[in-house]
């Protein structure tokens, strides 16, 4: 491969495809026309691609009344956008994005059949949450420039965006895809294609200590969700949030973690959530999950329980909601950057951006204390033994402070 060919930043004058045109396409489509590109949006459902223009378009007429772009800007945007019902005949562009739905034959069949039209320099980026980024370049003619672009929802708002490499990716197009990235506006972080990416690896102890505490009978969702959100700075606690992103949602995502890393105890799913999801209790999307909606506005949510708040706050740790969850995220984030899966500036910059964590879990650690989070992680070792409050080598062995 031209390795000085694929070092240059894709300039904005370079075409860009983004396929699937759905809740992400659209979002991804937007925010490189913003930047100045011509856009090939492809979907295969005919009229979609169609549909998603006509709506961005209404969506940036309303920003045009808000004053927050003129109406030239906006003309320019949608006009940048080309809608397309397939990838046959589509035009050499430096950069494709897909964006269909999460099928590993679907992905490896659409980049290879694209890879076939395209030079070798052209980037191939997916979308994906939770593929191995290797396992859909195997498919793929010169994997070398195959790579994640993890877009968080929705894509024009959220500034992460995870740059994923898998075996087979080379430098030089990572190096590309992460400038073009930056030009586009956003903040990208590197990491390998570990199971969950950054965000939804290290995030998985933020649920998963939570419904623990509620299953062991040692406070209530409201209470726990409490204490996260006002002592802690979470924007919202683990309960209200996963009825918020649908408990059968988050619990495909834990599930999946925990299956690539082969049952990895930290990542087993609990009964509590299994129970939840099993019963239809969705959450707000089916009107009653951890809690009840059903009398929206005034939604009936149970007083969180201040003097058991207090006191859990200065028991010991294994009955302390908030130093178990951030004993758990410091553990993972820590983990992640040990086996050198992304950088601990990365890690932190990604849970603030990609989940709004108050503060980066690596930073977090070293304020409390390595030494401090390893002692409270054997505690919570003795007294839930089987290997999910395992202690990170990081913790201990200095290469982190
Ligand atoms: N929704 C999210 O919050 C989110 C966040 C990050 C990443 N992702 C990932 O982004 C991808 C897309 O998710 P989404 O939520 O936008 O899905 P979506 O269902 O909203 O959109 C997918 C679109 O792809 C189209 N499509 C299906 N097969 C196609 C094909 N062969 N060629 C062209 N178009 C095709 C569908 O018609 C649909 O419009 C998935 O891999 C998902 O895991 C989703």
């Amino acid at each position: 491969m031209d390795h000085d060919a694929t070092s240059r930043p894709v300039p904005a004058a370079v075409p860009v495809a983004v396929v699937g045109a759905g809740t992400m396409g659209a979002g991804i489509a937007q925010v490189a026309a913003t930047a100045g590109h011509h856009v090939v949006l492809v979907d295969a459902v005919p009229g979609a691609a169609g549909a998603a223009l006509e709506r961005l378009r209404a969506v940036l007429r309303r920003q045009v009344d808000k004053g927050r772009m003129t109406d030239a800007e906006a003309t320019a945007v949608v006009a940048r956008i080309e809608p397309a019902g397939s990838v046959d005949g589509l035009p050499e562009v430096g950069l494709v994005v897909e964006a269909v739905p999460e099928d590993l034959t679907l992905k490896q069949g659409l980049l290879a059949g694209v890879a076939a039209g395209q030079p070798p320099t052209t980037l191939l980026a997916t979308n994906t949450s939770s593929l191995d980024i290797t396992a859909i370049a195997a498919a793929v003619p010169a994997p070398e420039r195959v790579l994640g672009l993890h877009f968080f929802n929705p894509p024009p708002l959220m500034r992460l965006v995870e740059v994923v490499h898998g075996a087979a990716t080379a430098e030089a197009p990572l190096a590309r895809a992460t400038a073009l990235m930056r030009a586009w506006g956003k903040t990208p972080v590197r990491c390998t294609s570990t199971p969950g990416f950054i965000v939804n690896r290290v995030a998985r102890p933020f649920y998963g200590e939570a419904q623990r505490v509620v299953q062991e009978g040692i406070a209530d969702p409201a209470t726990v969700d409490w204490i996260l959100r006002e002592k802690c700075g979470f924007r919202m606690g683990p309960f209200e949030l996963t009825d918020l992103i649908g408990q059968d949602v988050n619990y495909a995502v834990g599930a999946s973690v925990w299956e690539q890393t082969g049952h990895d105890p930290r990542y087993a799913p609990t009964e509590f959530q299994r129970a939840l999801v099993a019963s239809g209790r969705l959450g707000r999307k089916s009107g009653e999950g951890v809690f009840s909606y059903a009398a929206e506005p005034a939604a009936a949510r149970p007083d969180p329980d201040l003097v058991l708040a207090e006191r859990l706050g200065s028991g010991p740790v294994e009955a302390d909601p908030l130093a178990r969850t951030v004993a758990m995220l410091v553990n993972e984030a820590v983990d992640l950057v040990h086996r050198g899966e992304a950088s601990a500036a990365d890690v932190d910059t990604a849970m603030r951006l990609g989940v709004n964590y108050p503060r980066g879990p690596v930073e977090w650690g070293r304020q409390i204390g390595f030494d401090v989070v390893a002692e409270q992680l054997a505690a919570l070792d003795r007294a839930h033994p089987g290997g999910r409050y395992r202690p990170s080598p990081a913790l201990t062995d200095g290469s982190l402070t």
